[in-house]
């Protein structure tokens, strides 16, 4: 009888202890995890690409022009009928950034040599699909870019355009 007791007292102190050497170890990887999640996060800053981007007012973007907006990291390739398209900078073949060339009146990709329109349409090269849409709002007389939402799409369509009121 006092031999069981005794025995029953140890196994239970080493049960003890293997349950508490157990949650701190699951202890340790729950900080561990965390710590790396918060360093690996993406930072978004508010205004900056990731999220909502002011463009800059209507009038700073001319009939007929390609403007780049470097916060953004996009092109606001506005129309001949006003319209806006606000395109990402990465091209669709393997995320290069693409210039636009306004000589040529079209955005050349300088690794594979994919050409885009002003409308983000796939002129030549590579590339599996026109370049990406942010959708693109109104906001006080400014351009404001959802840079956090990338539009992917087949082809250009006239309804991917943005009219400004
Ligand atoms: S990354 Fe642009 S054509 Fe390949």
């Amino acid at each position: 009888m006092v031999t069981s007791v005794g025995t029953n007292k140890k196994l239970n102190r080493r049960d003890f202890l293997g349950w508490l050497w157990g949650l701190s170890l699951a202890g340790l990887f729950a900080e561990t995890g965390v710590a790396l999640f918060q360093f690996f996060k993406p930072r978004v800053e508010s205004g900056s690409f990731g999220s909502e981007v002011v463009a800059g007012t209507l009038e700073e973007f001319g009939l007929n022009t390609v403007s780049y907006v470097q916060k953004g990291r996009l092109y606001i390739s506005r129309l001949e009928d006003g319209g806006v398209l606000a395109l990402w900078q990465r091209c669709t073949h393997l995320g290069c950034t693409v210039p636009w060339r306004e000589a040529s009146g079209e955005f050349n990709c300088p690794c594979h040599s994919s050409i885009f329109n002003r409308q983000g349409e796939v002129l030549g090269g590579p590339a599996p699909r026109p370049l990406d849409l942010f959708p693109v709002s109104l906001k006080e007389g400014k351009l404001v870019v959802d840079t956090g939402h990338p539009i992917m799409r087949d082809a250009f369509d006239p309804s991917q355009v943005f009219h400004p009121g």
